[in-house]
């Protein structure tokens, strides 16, 4: 299948696990955009790049070498040949990504990486602007959410619980939508069907997207 299933939606919403669950149920390929500005995030932050300075960001965006892998059982990101996988979920990657994804330069560079990844389709492709910027013409365009809560909670999870209360994550998570919704309109782009995934489980999410997409 060529279809193209464009799946945006804030932090927390679970659209990661539905994405790839998705992928895998129908048979299509995986890419997740958000890796990826985490991945040149790392690396600036490796290469000690003012990030207080967009000029710094814009003159290095181009530089490092970034590779997705498509596989939705095995998500797979590099940079400059290392596997960053676990690298980009760090603490201090998520604190800096907003202020890197806003800098048009690395934007666009990223942008059409994806597209080239995008090819001729067959891929389930999650982030923030897939549906609006990246792939206008996808076949199928969810918008996923949940209630702020839920998605604090399930950031929480995800982090182990580890790294602190329900309530820092909450406020962290806010920050960051509030920076975000300043490069994206963190809202349904016309023609998507939002999904709220507050009261449903995992499975059930992908239920219903699937159902979407081939419907
Ligand atoms: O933590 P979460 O899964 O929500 O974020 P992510 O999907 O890994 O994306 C990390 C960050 O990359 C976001 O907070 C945005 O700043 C940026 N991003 C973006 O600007 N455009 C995209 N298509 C995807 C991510």
């Amino acid at each position: 299948s060529r279809i193209v299933v464009a799946i945006d939606g804030p932090s927390g919403s679970g659209k990661s696990s539905v994405s790839r669950g998705v992928a895998a149920r129908l048979g299509l390929r995986y890419l997740d955009t958000g890796a990826q500005y985490r991945a040149v995030t790392y690396w600036m932050l490796q290469n000690k790049v003012d990030l207080a300075d967009p000029g710094a960001i814009a003159a290095d965006a181009g530089v490092p070498a970034i590779t997705s892998g498509t596989d939705p059982a095995a998500p797979a990101i590099t940079v400059d040949g290392e596997d960053v996988a676990a690298a980009i979920r760090e603490a201090d990657v998520t604190g800096a990504v907003s202020a890197v994804a806003a800098v048009p330069e690395v934007r666009a560079r990223l942008i059409a990486l994806q597209r080239e990844i995008i090819g001729a389709g067959g891929i389930v492709v999650e982030g923030r602007d897939i549906a609006s910027v990246v792939a206008p013409d996808a076949a199928a365009k969810i918008f996923l959410t949940a209630s702020e809560e839920a998605r604090a909670h399930r950031r929480n999870t995800e982090n182990g619980g580890g790294t602190g209360t329900v309530a820092a994550t909450r406020e962290a998570l806010t920050r960051r939508d509030s920076v975000d919704s300043r490069t994206n309109a963190l809202a349904a782009a016309p023609g998507a069907a939002v999904v709220d995934a507050t009261e449903l489980t995992l499975e059930q999410v992908i239920d219903t997207v699937a159902g979407i997409v081939i419907h």
